[in-house]
């Protein structure tokens, strides 16, 4: 790899063990019983969601990519940045490929994620593509407290793939207000969100095999760094829409009544049949609560920019 790719944990090993044990101890001890989403993204889960972006069912990415195709040298004119932060980066995509092609003054790169696999990836590609390129990855988790290497300015934030939607609105409000502390006034946000639209559209992107499979694998992460024996076959993957919330639900659906053991939090989960784990929400999103969203917290939207089907938006705001 390049010298100028650097790999930085910003969370001690240690402490991403502690924090899926208090979360799986919370989660599964609650009603109904719920897991956070991070915890999907090991190596093979990363790899599963790369294989999802690829699906003709899962449009986000297809119609994220249109937008930045279509605007990222306006992005790039309207920051002139030169440090590109990316939060839950992934492996590197088309997607921020087009920011990176378009921001003409850009030093520095700091792809963030929990993915260690994921940020090595785009290291490796990276130092081969554009050596010139300071390339700083940080393993951290972007709804903890953390800081960025010191970098040049104006920054841009971006956070793409509505991941945002993954966020509770509890979760989402002191996620946006951590983002405008990382920022100085004049600074900018990227921010991608799905928006609300027919349902069988939006359920029809969650709900395919591959989807089943990443979904499982969050059980298979808890069951080889906890010690537990969850069976994946003795769950059924289901995708809902919840029109109440506005979001996407993935759950899996205990097919008999089980007993789970997890040796590790010396735990045992009585799941009865039919009974749901809620693996992930998708909040599905509209323009005024965006900006609403985005005003409570310091940021100021300037610009909207959606694909031609109006299926995703792009929104870049200025931190005040
Ligand atoms: C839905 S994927 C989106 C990936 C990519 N940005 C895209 O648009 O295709 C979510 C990404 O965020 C990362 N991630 C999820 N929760 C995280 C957290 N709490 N902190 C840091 N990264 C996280 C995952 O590892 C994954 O790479």
């Amino acid at each position: 790899m390049s010298p100028s790719f650097q790999l930085t944990r910003a969370v001690a090993p240690d402490s991403t063990y502690a924090a899926l044990r208090r979360d799986v101890l919370a989660g599964l001890t609650h009603s109904p019983k719920t897991l956070p989403p991070k915890w999907f993204y090991d190596a093979v889960g990363s790899e599963l969601f790369t294989r999802i972006t690829e699906l003709p069912s899962y449009y986000p990415t297809a119609a994220e990519r249109a937008c930045l195709a279509a605007h990222s040298t306006e992005i790039a004119s309207a920051t002139g940045a030169r440090t590109l932060v990316e939060l839950g980066s992934g492996s590197l995509s088309t997607k921020s490929r087009h920011l990176l092609d378009a921001l003409p003054d850009l030093h520095t790169y700091i792809p963030v994620d929990v993915s260690e696999s994921a940020l090595t990836l785009t290291g490796q590609a990276l130092s081969t593509e554009r050596p010139q390129l300071s390339v700083h990855a940080l393993i951290a988790d972007f709804t903890a407290d953390f800081t960025l290497p010191v970098s040049v300015g104006p920054r841009l934030v971006a956070f793409l793939g509505s991941t945002i939607g993954n966020l509770l609105p509890v979760e989402r409000t002191a996620f946006l207000s951590g983002v405008r502390d990382l920022l100085d006034p004049g600074d900018a946000l990227l921010l991608g969100t799905d928006l609300v639209k027919d349902e069988s559209v939006l359920v029809a992107a969650y709900d395919d095999p591959t989807t089943s499979l990443f979904n499982k694998n969050v059980l298979a992460v808890v069951n080889r760094e906890l010690g537990a024996d969850f069976d994946t076959d003795a769950f059924d993957h289901v995708a809902l829409w919840n029109p109440n919330s506005e979001w996407v639900e993935m759950r899996l659906r205990s097919r008999t009544d089980q007993t789970v053991k997890i040796p590790e939090l010396d735990l045992t989960v009585h799941f009865t049949e039919g009974e749901d784990l809620r693996t992930e929400i998708s909040a599905k999103f509209r323009r005024d609560g965006v900006r609403t969203e985005l005003a409570a917290a310091g940021l100021d939207l300037t610009h909207w920019w959606t694909d031609p089907q109006a299926r995703f938006a792009l929104s870049l705001s200025v931190a005040r």
